[in-house]
């Protein structure tokens, strides 16, 4: 069965064709973060535009790059949420309107169980059951993982992503959006001596996180810093600031392997790039003798062929969840341990 996946939740389209049997055939996509870069953050309405402008060539270019015609698709996946309304309408008009034309099926995906299998279509995927950490931009999650649909919420950030912590700390040391590469390329010149900051939740005895005190303690050591900051000084801040994130994050992933006694810890989302993060957990885990499983780069951050993937995946399990119903539902808010 061959499925055509739409992401569009966001500032990123993205477009795959995933076979259930043999996996990804290919995949294509549109970032439009230099158009949002002018901003310092995504404007909905500008993202929603961007997505109707991408998502038929796009289409056109991933059905070429898997040498296949419009006819070959037998299943349409599209994120039906969570994310910006006006831009996940986009993928669901798109995916609604070419079901209807070709007479297939359609099925919505939750934009973050895309992100949590996303480490599945690596060639050496974790076995069922996992601990999955979701950082993204909108969200940060501990998540057991005991099969397709079946997830836990263990623990999640009561305030800010870890993703917006890193966007938002980079905004401060003046880099532009999205700051999680910026401000992790500037950490690697920063001496860790100079700064401390907090370690929110470090010992609070659960899974969750909260990441919006870090950021203010960003937002403090700039402001008190007496004289402009020198390129030394936004790195010395850039490494202080990704310590204190690590430190957190790894702790908690620890306590949660710990706690349910897993031995596969699985790491998903766009901060899921992070090297200092990467680092941490690959230390730790040798530590703590677990084991690490990282998307591949191009799939940590949003794209199709998580969507495709997961509609996949469903689709493998019971083709009955794909419906010829074509209503446009999106749910921009959608708890994912409600699916
Ligand atoms: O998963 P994603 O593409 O979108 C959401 O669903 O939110 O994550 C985007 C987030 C942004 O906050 C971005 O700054 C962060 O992931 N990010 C990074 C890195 N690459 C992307 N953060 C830290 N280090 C990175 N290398
Ligand atoms: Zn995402």
């Amino acid at each position: 069965m061959i499925v055509l996946g739409i992401e569009s939740s966001c500032d990123e389209t993205g477009l795959a064709l995933v076979d259930t049997e043999t996996g990804l055939l290919s995949h294509a996509l549109y970032s439009q973060i230099a158009m949002h870069q002018e901003y310092g953050g995504v404007v909905p309405e500008l993202a929603s535009r961007d997505h109707i402008r991408r998502a038929l060539p796009l289409l056109e270019q991933v059905l070429r790059e898997a040498h296949l015609d419009k006819n070959a698709i037998d299943a349409i996946a599209y994120t039906q949420g969570p994310g910006l309304a006006g831009a996940l309408l986009v993928g669901a008009s798109v995916a609604c309107g070419l079901g209807l034309a070709l007479d297939r099926p359609i099925l919505g995906i939750h934009h973050l169980e895309g992100h949590l299998l996303s480490p599945l279509l690596t060639s050496n995927p974790p076995q069922f059951p996992f601990i999955s950490l979701l950082v993204s931009g909108g969200h940060t999650q501990i998540m057991r993982v005991d099969r397709v649909g079946q997830y836990t919420l263990l623990g999640e950030t009561l305030d800010d992503a870890a993703g917006e912590a890193f966007d938002k700390s980079a905004k401060l040391l003046g880099l532009s959006y999205p700051g999680g590469p910026a401000i992790s390329r500037l950490a690697e010149l920063g001496n860790p001596a100079v700064y401390t900051l907090p370690r929110p939740m470090l010992h609070s005895k659960d899974f969750n996180f909260s990441f919006s005190g870090l950021k203010t303690a960003v937002l403090t050591v700039v402001k008190n810093h007496v004289g402009e900051l020198t390129e030394q000084d936004r790195a010395n801040i850039a490494r202080a600031f990704i310590d204190a994130l690590v430190d957190v994050v790894v702790a908690k992933c620890c306590a949660a392997m710990r706690h349910t006694g897993l031995k596969r810890l699985v790491i998903a989302g766009g901060v899921g790039a992070n090297t200092q993060l990467r680092a941490g957990l690959n230390t730790a885990a040798a530590k703590k003798r677990f084991s690490v499983y990282y998307p591949d780069l191009e799939f940590c951050t949003d794209n199709g062929a998580m969507i495709a993937f997961a509609g996949a995946l469903r689709l493998k399990e019971d083709p009955g969840q794909a419906r010829k119903d074509y209503s446009f539902n999106v749910r921009p808010k959608w708890a994912l341990n409600g699916l």
